[in-house]
């Protein structure tokens, strides 16, 4: 699939991993829909890429991906501005152990209501044109993560649900693929920001150092050129891209869908 005129909606795109993907769209020529909750990154961000890549191909929108209103119409602005939206990609995520119930919300019900708006307005058994969701997970959505249980638990449910989901498409004729990405550590706010943010388990915080000398930290940029893999590839469905440095690798599940 040529990514050149399609239409993206990426969550959490005013900082860190969003951002790169948001540049990587545009350098593809792609029109994108720019969410996050924080206004002044997604200010600034409006100053650099709208002189970059032209104002027609990009939509700025304060959203939370928390509330249902904020995020259904901001979905239903890109709709309205582009003509349709062709791929989702539900990147907003947090990390932060001692605020768990946030933590659960934002990076699982966040990606699940995301996955719904896009079916709502993607699905071809309804009238839409089909097209790519791609939500993220982490490596911690495939082995334990030890200082994180409830993150490491999330991104468990955002691999599973979008294997399901992707299952359950091809089963309906939805026209949509569903895949998820998962990197190892990647140098953003968020990964600084993990030692303070372990909450009960901050006496682990070693370990963290630990797997990042183990795993090294990659540039925001190597995990968009995954998602690129990911959107361009028509034949992944259901597939989970884990990112590493310099390795990016389908992840290989058990051969069975209940
Ligand atoms: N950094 C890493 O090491 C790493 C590794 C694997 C996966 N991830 C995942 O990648 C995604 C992006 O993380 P990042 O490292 O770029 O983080 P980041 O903190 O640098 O950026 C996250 C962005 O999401 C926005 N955001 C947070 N909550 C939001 C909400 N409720 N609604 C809308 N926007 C919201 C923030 O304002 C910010 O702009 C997350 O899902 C994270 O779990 C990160």
């Amino acid at each position: 699939m040529s990514l050149s005129g399609k239409s993206a909606v990426v969550t959490g795109a005013g900082m860190g991993i969003g951002k790169a993907m948001t540049e990587i769209l545009l350098h593809n020529n792609a029109k994108v829909a720019i969410l996050d909750v924080n206004k002044t990154a997604l200010e600034d961000l409006k100053t650099v890429l709208n002189k970059q890549y032209g104002p027609e191909n990009t939509l700025f929108l304060e959203c939370d991906v928390e509330s249902e209103q904020q995020f259904k119409a901001a979905f239903q602005k890109a709709v309205d501005t582009f003509g349709g939206v062709d791929i989702l990609v539900n990147n907003a995520g947090v990390l932060n152990e001692a605020a768990w119930e946030k933590t659960v919300s934002v990076n699982i019900m966040g990606v699940i209501r995301g996955t719904y708006l896009a079916l709502e307005h993607m699905n071809k058994l309804s009238g839409g044109r089909g097209g790519v969701v791609v939500n993220m997970s982490s490596i911690a959505g495939l082995g334990p993560f030890v200082c994180c249980p409830v993150y490491t638990a999330t991104k468990y449910a955002v691999t599973g649900f979008t294997r399901t989901m992707a299952a359950a498409a091809e089963l309906s004729g939805y026209g949509i693929r569903f895949n998820t990405i998962c990197p190892g550590f990647v140098q953003t706010d968020l990964f600084s920001n993990t030692p303070t943010h372990l909450g009960q388990y901050s006496h682990l915080s070693e370990k963290h150092q630990e797997y990042k000398d183990m795993l090294g930290v990659l540039n925001p940029s190597e995990v968009a050129e995954g998602l690129i893999q990911l959107l361009t590839d028509e034949t992944k469905n259901g597939a989970a891209l884990m990112v590493l440095q310099n390795k990016k690798e389908y992840v290989t599940f058990p051969p069975f869908t209940l």
